[in-house]
């Protein structure tokens, strides 16, 4: 079977029972500053999740672009990836439980004709405040599930909220326990390095996890407490590429449709057939998992950079010159032919434009490679990394070219400290999200909308908007206009905004079609990736506004909460777009 009938399979079977096909969100969320990427098609939905009424209904379904970067480490082996399609299908209050796991059972069964005994399944033990789950348990079994195939798991497995267990779940943040859904390939012989007994959720290849039924009907509590949402809701998610695996019952990911144009072109630039190569395949994997990656990151408007998601893709490419350059010893990446012979949910730009991209950045670093191997036995290792962005294997070969050797724990320890920090940095990022946005950040985000009309209204109607930061001490906002402000007009766009402040205007939130919206003028920059239902923000009278626009929010409700807002400082981003810091005093 092939991705695409997969993905139509799921999604025609969750449509025949009731379910609306929505279009999934965008890979990257430009004017959401709170998160870098979408990385689970709940991510959208949380709103309705905790009882707002969706458009299109209680019953949804659809597949999502996504992107987890926390794994990176991981790709090469034959199962992880970056970029993901996750399935998904919701219930915002409708069905639970006793629909939820036969419907699953059924579409993996019949519709993919899965053999019953390789499919294994795991649910939430109980925890204090929540108990175990026996009712999944219960429906499991009646489905014919033997009770040696049943296996009960703690939070750190068997609890999906988006930041991990309840005891991690920030006030507001919602979840609950999951049941799960592994495939079991027989072929894979335990390997005891990863324990003395195998289970689901062992690490050693055996088992591979399909689908993830979580009962979201939790909320975090302000006592640090889990409280009932006011409705049982159904999320659940299952990787296409993971399932077409599964499908294969070959446990090689790479081995599927997905990845086959890109490990094709990585065999023409390496003349060795994958599978085939004595170095072995990971560099293979990450190659191809990396420019797939690239591909929809760079698709998705994307450009590598120093910070956010233009770090993630710099690394990516990085990787990708290096995993080369260790296949073949040279660091020409391999040209993907037929990009448009498979259907993402995501649209593709052409080959020829994603490879200006990705040929520039590896150029350069093929350049930083050079420049740093000169610096090797002059800076440390992890100096190395940092800055160069040198992999540690990359460092390790070099070093030991020039006879030194790399004190690994050292390294490690640097590198942990380095992951520690990055984490927390997304988890902030995350944990801002559509759940949990500071106080002092929702007011940052309207003073973006003032501050976006009051440079239009002063510079003019060229202006705009071309990204947008926001943390809990400044906003950045960058816009398309020539030249560097005037300090004369730097006080014009300030005083506006202010101004509008005392005006002490409204804030209203209106859900409206797309269209109607852009009719009414609300300022849209990438109009393509909003829904056709969209949310639009309107500062002022709604029948005289000062400003409007389409945006996912939250915002303050009056404008006078801001209390004043100052422009520090303005630079250059890059030719034609300019970037101004402000804060709030
Ligand atoms: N949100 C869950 C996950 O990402 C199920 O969709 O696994």
């Amino acid at each position: 079977m092939t991705s695409n009938e997969v993905r139509k399979k799921y999604i025609d079977f969750f449509v025949k029972r009731g379910h609306v096909e929505i279009p999934p969100a965008p890979l990257v969320l430009e004017n959401d500053p709170t998160t870098l990427f979408t990385s689970s098609g709940m991510q959208p939905l949380v709103p309705y999740l905790m009882g707002e009424p969706h458009p299109k209904g209680k019953r949804l379904v659809n597949s999502q672009p996504s992107i987890r970067v926390q794994d990176i480490e991981e790709v090469g082996d034959n199962r992880h990836m970056t970029f993901f399609e996750m399935l998904g299908n919701w219930s915002l209050g409708d069905y639970f439980k006793a629909e939820q796991l036969p419907w699953i059972w059924e579409f993996l069964t019949k519709e993919l004709v899965l053999p019953k005994d390789r499919l294994w399944v795991s649910i939430f033990e109980g925890s204090k405040e929540v108990p175990r789950d026996e009712e999944s348990a219960n429906i499991w079994k009646k489905l014919g599930v033997p009770e040696s195939k049943i296996f009960y798991y703690p939070a750190e497995k068997n609890w999906w909220s988006r930041s991990g267990t309840p005891e991690e779940m920030p006030t507001g943040e919602i979840g609950g326990p999951d049941s799960e859904v592994f495939y079991e390939f027989a072929q894979v012989k335990h390997d005891l390095r990863f324990g003395d007994k195998c289970h689901p959720n062992c690490d050693c290849g055996r088992f591979l996890e399909i689908a993830n039924s979580v009962f979201i009907q939790y909320r975090k509590g302000k006592d640090g407490k889990l409280e009932d949402l006011p409705q049982k809701n159904v999320d659940f998610g299952g990787g296409l590429e993971r399932i077409v695996t599964a499908v294969n019952n070959d446990p090689d990911n790479f081995n599927i449709d997905l990845f086959q144009g890109f490990i094709k072109e990585v065999e023409k630039v390496s003349d060795i057939p994958y599978g085939k190569n004595p170095g072995g395949d990971r560099s293979y994997r990450i190659v191809a998992d990396h420019l797939r990656a690239s591909v929809m990151l760079i698709s998705s408007g994307v450009l590598p950079s120093n910070k956010g998601q233009g770090y993630v893709l710099r690394r990516l490419v990085r990787r990708c010159v290096f995993h080369i350059s260790k296949i073949k010893g040279s660091t020409k990446l391999p040209v993907i032919r037929n990009l448009d012979k498979f259907e993402y949910p995501l649209k593709l730009k052409s080959w020829s434009e994603i490879s200006s991209v990705i040929d520039d950045e590896a150029n350069k670093f093929s350049k930083t490679i050079d420049r740093g191997l000169r610096l090797v036995g002059k800076i440390s290792p992890f100096g190395l990394f940092q800055t160069y962005g040198f992999p540690l294997e990359l460092i390790e070969e070099a070093l030991a070219e020039k006879g030194q050797k790399v004190d690994k724990n050292v390294f490690k320890k640097e590198f942990e400290k380095h992951q520690e920090r990055s984490r927390t940095a997304s988890k902030g990022m995350f944990k801002g999200g559509l759940g949990g946005h500071s106080e002092t950040e929702i007011k940052y985000h309207t003073a973006t909308h003032l501050l976006h009309q009051a440079l239009r209204n002063v510079l003019g109607e060229h202006i705009h908007q071309a990204g947008s930061n926001i943390t809990a001490e400044r906003l950045r906002f960058d816009f398309t206009h020539p030249s560097k402000l005037t300090d004369e007009e730097i006080e014009k766009v300030e005083g506006e905004i202010n101004k509008k402040i005392d005006e002490n205007l409204k804030v209203t939130r209106e859900k409206m079609p797309k269209e109607k919206a852009l009719k009414e003028g609300a300022l849209a920059f990438f109009p393509e990736r909003y829904p056709d239902i969209t949310s639009v923000y309107t500062i002022g009278p709604l029948d005289n506004s000062y400003s409007k626009e389409l945006c996912g929010g939250p915002h303050v409700a009056y404008t006078r909460e801001l209390g004043r807002v100052k422009i520090e400082r303005q630079e250059s981003v890059a030719q034609g777009v300019r970037r101004i810091y402000a804060v709030l005093e």
